[in-house]
């Protein structure tokens, strides 16, 4: 059998992508004020901003584009996307939203009131941000394996079950709920084992508390159970993504993730105690029960997604792109989080940027670099990203600095990455001459989108 692991599906529509020159990505750049987030994307050459809405839809995908039923009310598509969320989740109540962060921002304004703690493995920076507008202090539990990056373990998005018991018994009756992102994406992409989750699900339930999923890469994390956990190689992935949302209460979820899909997200609950001031909230923000905030295509769309990334081919092919080009800066000597996650790769700026101290915002800088050096553009997941500025002045920061680079799902071919090796590992050859960074403007909430930087 041969070892290379192909894209599973060949191309029928193109789209071309452009190479820059050093000279112009240094102007683009500085114009930029160095936030890779304010160039245009047709001046990326390989965009590995963010695996979130910027994949390929299939054939069926498409064609199911043009059966959306866009009737505002009771339209088909909608029938069809809660039928397809219902078999898979076994969740009852579906309620469309238009993205993640809408689902989240719903849930938390009927689900939580402030003052209120939410612990999760790692909350992703719109999760978090969506419950300190509402007054409730994320609280961030993953094991202390998965804030070390060279270290590996197989799931290193596990939650620390002796850190959410104490959390419990001290301050349980300020938890209305627990969370687990799945895969925890701020950590590296890091997957939760199914015995991790269903102890998890007990504890709670042993304080009388539900457990919502933050399921954006629910289908990568079930095929790392199924690669990586004692007893589940035999088991189809869809089974195991069917018993990991079996664990939990309800779920929001960001379908331009593992939705496969563009655009959409969804909030399903098993029960109805959250659903008619969810509905209702919906109807006053996003849109009628039945489409909230997106069109009748788009719901089509995302049925269709939602079965075929459960598809074992994709997912085995969507997680060795991670781990070959992982293994391709290992052997340049470039320290990355590991194992590699699902959707993504995570280099670490401190190994890589040694000469930068924290202040200097060492990620951010790599994430500027690499921009200049082969028209990559990466995500800072540092502390500009989840460090902030005190009312008093002073900064706090973040336990890591990484540089993400994440994958659109079905858009990149294998010598796309080979060069993305090839350009990380020549930087990692200078990386001396890499500055770094100070803000000169900054918001208050999510700085990292509008940053404007300086060199140090
Ligand atoms: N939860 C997780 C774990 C996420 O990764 C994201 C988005 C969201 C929620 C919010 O979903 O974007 O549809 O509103 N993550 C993207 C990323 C943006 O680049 O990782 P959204």
């Amino acid at each position: 059998m041969p070892r290379t692991m192909i894209e599973p599906f060949r191309i029928k529509m193109v789209e071309p992508i452009r190479m820059t020159t050093r000279a112009e990505r240094e102007r683009l750049l500085e114009a930029a004020r160095l936030n890779v987030f304010a160039l245009k994307a047709e001046d990326v050459l390989l965009d590995f901003l963010t695996d979130s809405g910027t994949g390929a839809m299939s054939a069926r995908q498409w064609a199911g584009i043009m059966e959306g039923d866009e009737s505002y009310a009771g339209a088909r598509s909608f029938y069809r996307l809660e039928a397809v969320v219902r078999d898979l989740t076994g969740y009852q109540h579906v309620i469309p939203t238009h993205q993640g962060r809408a689902a989240e921002r719903i849930l938390f304004s009927v689900a939580t009131k402030p003052g209120d703690l939410v612990p999760s493995n790692t909350h992703f920076d719109t999760t978090r941000a969506n419950l300190e507008v509402s007054g409730v202090e994320p609280v961030d539990l993953v094991i202390p394996e998965g804030l070390q990056p060279r270290l590996r373990h197989p799931f290193k998005g596990n939650i620390d079950l002796g850190r959410v018991e104490r959390l419990l018994a001290e301050r349980g009756d300020k938890v209305p709920f627990g969370m687990i992102t799945l895969t925890n994406n701020s950590g590296g992409g890091q997957p939760v084992s199914l015995a991790n989750l269903r102890a998890y699900r007990d504890l709670l339930a042993r304080f009388g508390k539900p457990l919502v999923i933050d399921a954006c890469r629910f289908a990568e994390n079930a095929m790392f159970v199924k690669l990586r956990e004692p007893g589940q190689a035999d088991r189809p992935v869809k089974a195991i993504a069917q018993e990991l949302f079996s664990l939990g209460d309800g779920c929001t979820m960001s379908a331009k993730k593992d939705g496969m899909v563009n655009i959409g997200g969804f909030i399903a609950l098993r029960d109805g105690r959250w659903v008619e001031a969810a509905r209702n909230l919906l109807i006053l923000t996003e849109g009628f029960p039945t489409y909230g905030g997106l069109a009748g295509r788009d719901l089509e769309a995302l049925a269709v997604g939602l079965e075929e990334v459960v598809h074992e081919d994709y997912l085995r092919y969507r997680l060795r792109t991670a781990e070959y080009l992982g293994e391709k800066l290992l052997a340049g000597g470039v320290a990355i989080v590991e194992p590699t996650g699902g959707h993504a790769v995570y280099l670490d700026a401190r190994d890589f940027l040694p000469h930068l101290p924290k202040e200097q915002y060492p990620a951010w800088s790599l994430a500027a670099a690499l921009y200049l050096e082969g028209g990559i553009r990466g995500v800072e997941i540092g502390s500009v990203m989840f460090g902030k500025r005190l009312d008093d002045g002073t900064e706090t920061f973040h336990a890591m600095e990484l540089v993400r680079l994440a994958f659109p799902r079905r858009v990149y071919t294998q010598s796309h990455f080979d060069y993305a090796a090839e350009v990380i590992c020549e930087l990692k050859g200078k990386a001396r001459e890499v500055r770094g960074v100070r803000l000169a403007r900054q918001s208050k909430h999510l700085r990292h989108f509008t940053a404007e930087c300086e060199w140090a």
